[in-house]
């Protein structure tokens, strides 16, 4: 490399501003750093901008998991259908709860398969676990519908789909949903997490979750975790969500761009009709001979692309290893096709540009 080239592209840049630096300062200055005001304001702005009538913050989205789980009486015996093609963090929450996670394939668009969900229902299945992951929803009507027929619960992974909807539903709010707002995310507070509920009891279930079992001071009513997130987390939070709307539009026209403008070797990602995609990721598909060279010519011309996830869930040595792959061959097979490219709000016109030509030549080490 010569001392002419570019800085390498990441493919996740929070942006933080001289608003964030002042909203932490307030926070520092006021005295008061747990869970406060701050919070509860955080809340108060996403369940806007999500369409959730009830929010409860977290301390990240593992912990919002854990806890839509815990409120919907999932616990030790019960099985929850979880994506085998999702971070690990989905099926290590329904460890959390003392229940099993029970690995289900994906279909297309590399989200859960309802028609493995049913072939692995059990007596004991308790829940499922839509992931949107990538930034698209699954189509909840299904998943409700599903959901309903079995008499099970919903908890939805939303912890890539800040904004997602698809066909009039908002991420979130048709079971219970749970957001990351973990640094790389559409909105960050550099860990945190959300649970979006519908239900008042349920709400009321969570806060006293997170916090003990308290329903007042020193009045435990029940066992709970400190799960709270603090006011600093929130404070960043608030001035984030202010920002969230005109970064998904940019994600989205990025995501555009890259639709028209990618080499044919780069498969864009299709998105079904009544799907507002938030592109949390770019996920392009490759042939799988081709995936790592194509990979590395990308980092070679510094672009931060990546693989999210190179192992599906259940192969991985704490839940089962890689014999379990013959079970779920639809997420072997995106584990060894797919590449993330960076997507986010901060990309410059030309930042677009030199990730184009990098993949152009690329293509180019194999043609
Ligand atoms: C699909 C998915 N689920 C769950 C999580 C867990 O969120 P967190 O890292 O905030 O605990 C993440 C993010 O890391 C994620 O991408």
């Amino acid at each position: 490399m010569t001392e002419t080239t570019p800085d390498p592209i990441a493919i996740a840049a929070p942006e933080i501003t001289e608003a964030e630096e002042q909203a932490v300062l307030r926070v520092l200055r006021s005295g008061r750093l747990a869970q406060g005001p701050e919070v509860a304001a955080f809340e108060k702005s996403f369940g806007a901008l999500q369409r959730a009538p009830h929010v409860v913050a977290t301390s990240n989205g593992t912990t919002a998991i854990h806890t839509a789980l815990h409120i919907l009486g999932v616990g030790a015996g019960d099985e929850v259908l979880v994506p085998a093609f999702t971070f690990a963090a989905s099926g290590n929450a329904v460890i959390a709860t003392g229940a099993t996670p029970v690995f289900v394939d994906i279909a297309d668009h590399w989200l859960i398969d309802l028609d493995d969900a049913a072939a692995k229902m059990t007596d004991r299945t308790k829940a499922i676990m839509p992931v949107h992951l990538y930034g698209l929803m699954v189509d909840m009507g299904a998943a409700q519908a599903f959901a309903d027929s079995h008499g099970i619960s919903i908890v939805e992974d939303a912890a890539q789909a800040h904004l997602a909807r698809r066909d009039g539903r908002w991420a979130g709010t048709t079971g219970v949903g749970a957001f990351s707002f973990y640094a790389t995310k559409n909105a960050m507070t550099g860990e945190g997490g959300v649970v979006t509920t519908t239900s008042e009891d349920l709400a009321d279930a969570a806060r006293r979750f997170r916090n003990h079992g308290m329903t007042s001071r020193y009045t435990h009513v029940e066992w709970g975790l400190n799960l709270r997130m603090t006011e600093l987390q929130a404070a960043i939070g608030v001035e984030q969500l202010k920002r969230l709307e005109q970064w998904t539009n940019r994600r989205r026209a990025n995501a555009s761009f890259f639709d028209a403008s990618l080499p044919e070797l780069f498969e864009s990602p299709t998105v079904p009709d009544g799907a507002y995609h938030v592109y949390h990721q770019y996920t392009v598909t490759v042939p799988p001979g081709l995936r790592d060279g194509l990979l590395e010519g990308l980092r070679d011309r510094g672009i931060g692309a990546d693989v999210y996830y190179p192992t599906p869930v259940p192969l991985q040595p704490a839940f089962g290893g890689p014999e379990a792959s013959d079970r779920f061959p639809n997420a072997v097979a995106a584990s060894k096709t797919i590449i993330n490219l960076p997507v986010h709000p901060q990309l410059s016109d030309s930042d677009l540009d030199r990730i184009v030509t990098a993949a152009t030549e690329a293509t180019h080490l194999f043609s």
